[in-house]
This record gives structure tokens, sequence and C-alpha cells, in this order.
């Protein structure tokens, strides 16, 4: 990560993990270790587990995030949330277009475009998760990959509202596999990502635009992979579930590099 610029963001993906009590539990326990860090933190929490986690980090350094939401504000969609119902509960980031997601959920770009204009419209901060799959990869087409759902993901938004927005590069591959993209291969997809938003914006926009690294990161791994210049931060899922695993990845992101 580029420190001089931006400021390095770790979000915890709770995914379908935890009920209220253990929720509680982990909340009380991460409290302590994250005061006065050099990074943003945030746990995106299952909607259950919501208000929980916004009562109980209040006046803390931790952030809370949703994993999902619909992009209507109200109406006939039987088991949604809408951005409307997050924002007015204090919740203020929540993932658009994780993996799991699309693929079985069947949640295409457009849905995604949607919906990121709609948490953007209620204030909500978007983490918006773009990566290829292992054929993809294996293909060569990861740019071309990465690039298309970037654009069709972000098409219509305006350069202002990029302020609101993290890009969290996952390899579909990776995720929840223990295989971690190398920290060359990561850093190399995450400046792809920087250029492309170069080029639909402009160089301030790709400067300040914070980039994620999401797939397996560790308490091993995640001080390597966050020291490259281009990525600035990481989306976790597996070990944000273990307070000590998490923050120790706190704790990388927060050393100046
Ligand atoms: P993982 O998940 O860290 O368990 O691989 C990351 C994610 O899906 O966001």
């Amino acid at each position: 990560m580029n420190t001089t610029i931006r400021k390095p963001i770790i979000a915890g993906n709770w995914k379908m993990n935890n009920t209220v009590k253990d929720s509680e539990i982990l909340i009380k326990n991460l409290i302590p270790l994250t005061n006065n860090k050099n990074c943003d933190i945030i746990i995106c929490v299952p909607f259950t587990n919501l208000e929980t986690a916004i009562n109980l980090t209040k006046d803390t350094d931790i952030k809370v995030g949703a994993q999902n939401c619909h992009f209507e504000n109200s109406g006939a969609f039987t088991g949604e949330i809408s951005p409307v119902m997050l924002s007015e509960m204090g919740v203020e980031y929540v993932i658009i277009g994780h993996s799991e997601r699309r693929q079985y959920f069947l949640e295409t770009d457009d849905t995604i475009n949607k919906k990121i204009k709609s948490a953007i419209s209620h204030d909500l901060k978007v983490i918006l998760c773009i990566g290829e799959s292992l054929e993809e990869r294996e293909k060569e087409i990861t740019e071309n990959i990465v690039s298309k759902q970037l654009k069709l993901a972000l098409s219509n938004i305006q350069e202002i509202d990029l302020k609101n927005i993290v890009i969290a590069y996952e390899p579909i591959w990776a995720i929840g596999t223990g295989k971690t993209a190398t920290s060359k291969q990561a850093n190399n997809v995450c400046k792809f990502i920087r250029s492309t938003i170069l080029k639909l914006y402009s160089e301030v926009s790709a400067d300040n635009i914070l980039i994620q690294y999401g797939g397996s990161m560790n308490s091993a791994n995640a001080s390597e992979l966050i020291s490259e210049k281009d990525i600035d931060g990481g989306l976790i899922g597996g070990a944000s579930l273990k307070v000590s695993d998490f923050s120790i990845i706190i704790n990388a992101a927060s050393t100046p590099m």
C-alpha cells in the first residue's frame, strides 16, 4: 500500500457465520485489539447480527457493514433487505458483488451496478468485489474479466461517488480454498484495476481509490500482501472469524511500511 496517499482498510466478511451470541463474544474480544490503529477496520456481519454489532461498536474504531442489499428501497421482494433499512440502522458499509452472490444467487453485473448506485444514494459505502475464476486465470484472461466487471459495475457512476467505493480484488480460486494469490500476482491485478480507474476517471481517482485483496488472506500472509504498493488492505473471510488472526492482520496493515 502507499500509506502517504491511502489509509489501508481491513474488512472482515463473516459470511453466514456467527449467531448473535457468537457475534457478541467475538466483537467484545476484538474491541480492545483495535484501538488507535493506522487502518480502517470493518466487520461485515449477517443481517441478524447488525444491531448487536452496531450497539457494541459504538464509540470504538470498528465500523459495521452488511454483506448484500437490494437496489429497491422497498416493495414485494420477499427475503430481501433494502439500503434504506441498512442506513437507517447505522450500517456504514455494504459488500456488493461478492463472487458467492454472483455464483449462488445469480447476481449479474447489471444488478450489481444498480445495487451500487442505490447503496451510495443512501449514504452507504460500498465494497465492490471483482475477480476471475481459475479457468479464466488459466486462459490468461484475468485482465479482460476484471476490467469488464469493473466497467459494468461502475457504469454511470460519477467520479465524485468513487470516494464511497472500495474495490476488493478477490480471485475466486483463492476464496476459502487456502490458495492465496502470490503477493506479486495480487499486486499486478490491483495495479491493473488502478490503471482501469485511471482510464475510466482520472489519475487523482486512481491514486485515491482503495483496492483490497481478498482470498485466503490470513495471519501468516497478510503482511507480505499488504506491503505491496497497490494493495490497500484486505477483505478477509475465514480468518476474520478468529479474533487473534484478525487482530494480527489488522496489525499488519497498521504498521507503516
Ligand atoms: P476467505 O474469504 O478469506 O475465507 O478466502 C474471502 C472472501 O470471500 O471475502
